[in-house]
Parts: C-alpha cells; sequence; structure tokens
C-alpha cells in the first residue's frame, strides 16, 4: 500500500497526538516513523528477528537488532539521531502509532523494498525537517531525469566501474537511491567500458558509485538504510548478510561548512545531483558564515541553492565532471541571483537549462529549473534550453505523467538522441579520414 491513500492530515493528526505524549513534535515524529522503519524491515524480510518484539521497549530491541546488521545503521542506536533512546513513551501513544502503521502494511507502492514511501512519509512527520532544513522530497521521476543528464554520461565517459557520484543535502535519499539503480544496472551505453558480472558485484559496484550528504543526522541514517535495504533485496538476503566491509558512503554534515568530512573530498566526483535546500538561513551567525564561505555566490538575502551549486562545481567535482539539480528558479528574478548569473555561472560549462516552472511537483511550491553543467571552463557555444510556455492544466492525477512533464521529457529524449547521432557520425568521419 502506498502512502498516497494516507492524506498528509493523518500524519499530522498522529503526530500531534504522539506529541502530549512526548511533549515535541520532533521526537513525536522521530517515534512514529522509527516505528515505521522497523515495520518495513521485518515485513520484507530483511532483519534477523521473527517478529519484533512488542510495545516502545520492542521497538528499542528491534533497533538495536537493526544497527547489529551493518556499521551504517549504527546512527539508529544514537540517543542524538534517535530521541526514543532518552525519550519515553507511554502504552497509549504506542498503540496509535502500531494502529497507524498496521493500517499500511509493507509501507511500499506494490513490493518495492527501497523506502520511497519511508521516506516521503518522514516529510510528512517531521515539520522540524520541514521548515527548518527545508527538506522537500525530490520524486524519482526528477531525480531520474537529473541523473540521465549528470550521472550517465559520467559513466560513459569515466566507466561505470570508477564513476563516483554524489548528492551533497541528499535528504532521506531519492537521488542517491535512484543512482543506486542506475549504478546496479547501467543504461546500455555505459556499460560499455567493463561492467557486465554478478549481481553481488554489480550491488557492491552501486554501493561504491554513490554518496549522500545531509544536514540531519536521520534523514542520512535513513538513506543509509534505503541503501542496505535496495542491496540486500536485490541480493535476495537480510540486512545482516550484506557483507560489512561493502562501503555504505552515507554522512550527516553541514555540506556547505564541514569540508573535513571525508566524504566531501575535492575533486573526487564525476557526477554532483541535488536538489538543494531553496531557503534563506535564517540563523543570522550561518547565514553569515556561508557568505562569507561562498562571496562568489552569496550576496544580500541569498538562497542556499546558490552555495550548493558552487560546492559543487568549485570543490566536489572531478574536472569535467557532471553537474545538475533542480533548484528554485528565484535566482533568475531576484537580485541575489544578480552576480550568479552575470559572473559565477558563465565560468562553467552549461548544458542544459530546463524550465519546470510548469510542472507540478508535490509538495514544491516554489517554481523551479533544472540547470546541468560540467564543471570546467565553457566549451563550444550551445546550450540546450527547454522553454516553458504554460504550466498543467490541472493537477495531473499522476505528476508524473503531467502534459508539461512528458513534454520536457520528450524534448531531452530527442535532443539526446540527435546528439548521440551527431557524436556517432563525428566518429564515423574521423575513422574514415583515418583510413583515407
Ligand atoms: C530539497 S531537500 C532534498 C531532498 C532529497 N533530494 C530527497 O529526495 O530526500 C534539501 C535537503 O537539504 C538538507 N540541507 C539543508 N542544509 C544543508 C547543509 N548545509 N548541508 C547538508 N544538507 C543540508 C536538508 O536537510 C534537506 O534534506
Amino acid at each position: 500500500m502506498s502512502n498516497r491513500t494516507l492524506p498528509a492530515a493523518a500524519y499530522d493528526r498522529l503526530t500531534a497526538a504522539v506529541a502530549r505524549d512526548t511533549g515535541q513534535r520532533r521526537t513525536a515524529a522521530l517515534w512514529i516513523h522509527a516505528a515505521g522503519l522497523v515495520r518495513h524491515a521485518h515485513d520484507h524480510g530483511l532483519l534477523p528477528l521473527s517478529s519484533p518484539p512488542p510495545g516502545p521497549d520492542g521497538l528499542r530491541k528491534a533497533l538495536e537488532v537493526l544497527a547489529s546488521c551493518h556499521p551504517a545503521l549504527a546512527p539508529f542506536t544514537d540517543p542524538a539521531v534517535l530521541p526514543v533512546w532518552s525519550q519515553p513513551l507511554g502504552a497509549a501513544a504506542w498503540s496509535g502509532i502500531e494502529q497507524f502503521w498496521a493500517a499500511h502494511p509493507g509501507l511500499e507502492d506494490g513490493h518495492r523494498v527501497d523506502g520511497y514511501a519511508l521516506g516521503d512519509a518522514y516529510q510528512l512527520l517531521s515539520e522540524e525537517a520541514r521548515k527548518g532544513r527545508a527538506l522537500c522530497q525530490t520524486p524519482p521521476w526528477i531525480a531520474r531525469l537529473l541523473l540521465r543528464l549528470s550521472l550517465e554520461p559520467a559513466m560513459e565517459e569515466w566507466g561505470p566501474d570508477n564513476t563516483l557520484m554524489i548528492d551533497p543535502a541528499c535528504g532521506t535519499g531519492h537521488i542517491v537511491l535512484a543512482a543506486f539503480h542506475m549504478a546496479r544496472v547501467p543504461p546500455v551505453r555505459g556499460r560499455q567500458k567493463g561492467s557486465a558480472g554478478r549481481e553481488d558485484q554489480a550491488v557492491e559496484r552501486a554501493l561504491r558509485t554513490v554518496t549522500g550528504v545531509d544536514l540531519d543526522p536521520y534523514a542520512a541514517a535513513l538513506t543509509a538504510y534505503r541503501l542496505l535495504a535496495s542491496s540486500a533485496a536485490a541480493l535476495r538476503t537480510r540486512l545482516d548478510r550484506v557483507p560489512a566491509s561493502w562501503p555504505v558512503s552515507v554522512a550527516a554534515a553541514d555540506s556547505l561548512q564541514d569540508l573535513d568530512q571525508p566524504l566531501l573530498r575535492a575533486g573526487a566526483y564525476h557526477a554532483c545531483v541535488a536538489n538543494p535546500p531553496y531557503i534563506t538561513p535564517k540563523d543570522a551567525i550561518v547565514r553569515d558564515r556561508v557568505r562569507a564561505a561562498y562571496p562568489q555566490v552569496a550576496s544580500g538575502k541569498y538562497s542556499l541553492a546558490l552555495p550548493f551549486t558552487a560546492l559543487m562545481l568549485e570543490h566536489l567535482a572531478a574536472p569535467g565532471g557532471f553537474v545538475a539539480q533542480l533548484t528554485a528558479n528565484s535566482f533568475m528574478k531576484r537580485e541575489f541571483g544578480r552576480r550568479y548569473v552575470e559572473e559565477f555561472l558563465p565560468r562553467f560549462d552549461t548544458r542544459w537549462i530546463i524550465d519546470t516552472s510548469g510542472v507540478y511537483i508535490p509538495g514544491h511550491g516554489t517554481p523551479t529549473c533544472i540547470l546541468a553543467h560540467r564543471a570546467r571552463r565553457p566549451v563550444g557555444d550551445t546550450i540546450t534550453v527547454i522553454r516553458g510556455n504554460r504550466g498543467e492544466p490541472r493537477v495531473p492525477e499522476d505528476p508524473a505523467r503531467g502534459f508539461v512533464w512528458r513534454a520536457i521529457e520528450a524534448a531531452v529524449d530527442g535532443r539526446l538522441a540527435r546528439e548521440r547521432f551527431e557524436a556517432g557520425l563525428r566518429a564515423h568521419v574521423a575513422q574514415l579520414d583515418n583510413r583515407a
């Protein structure tokens, strides 16, 4: 069952009810989500437990078992990440949580194990993550397009076994999970440089390829869980049987400021992909620190999305690396974007500018665009621009099938096909020239 059947108000009501017990919405949201996570792991046969023990203490026991399955799951026993270790919960609140999740077995669309619904549930439950850190899930259909413009050409250029990808604002991991799937089964063209092999090798390669970092330690832990759940599912096994030596590169850190975090090392990534936060930092100290660290883009009441672009293009990307982002288009209209548009972006090889302001993206009230660059000086004189004519006539039943989004996908497909044809033609002519 998917959370499409659960209105946002149902999550809100439950959080409010549990918060009457815990005293805080934040702790209530985390109690509820942790219970959903354990149920997810259990329902998909991922835990070495026949059934989770009952009650709040049972949840703690199950979390201990979960955390012992892989080193990357250790944060689930850290009270700083998950307050269930320090915050008691009464029987009535627990029974409300149990009833809620019991009505939604498997927490998934169909039989998917990769936890999209778990990620969406966290956004719906945690007002703190939504309002304080701008958590807003990136739908998988958007993530796939971002990756076609970044990870896919990167795998083609560097080979699937050598390509590294990062999302430095990974949230609960929607983009990282889509990248994991792409790296596990690379598109045919990317497969040319040696990638065939057994499923365990494919899963290990996919884990080695992807990295996620987020300010929110629970969201980061959830991303790690989703990567391991997807790995275990692909191998038809349990979490504790995914080799502990396989890396799960996910960390909780401030990507803009904690550049000592090893996952944020300079020049390491062939693909950087993000749906960065669009908010202006509310805390004046943070606002000034970020402004001081990114003077080239952060001026006036800047949106955090701009320093994230600088982070990806100037710090994280390998020379020539592909950088793609879904971002707010406010920089095109407001004074804070002037320096970014006139001085910063022209230093890089802009590949795509796609107006997505007419696309219906659930939860995203802000008009958006997709930007795709390569981390190098501009090459050639062509930038592919997809301009919007109008928005959706009505809220589409399935946002991935909305008129505007389908038109964008068709335009991208057409352009990529043409680029491939032209590249093939050039290679053929070069071959003929060499023979002559
Ligand atoms: C739009 S959401 C990204 C959602 C993500 N793509 C997903 O689908 O789950 C923006 C994310 O940026 C994170 N964030 C905000 N400031 C950050 C910072 N300085 N460093 C790292 N992450 C940050 C928030 O916690 C939030 O998860």
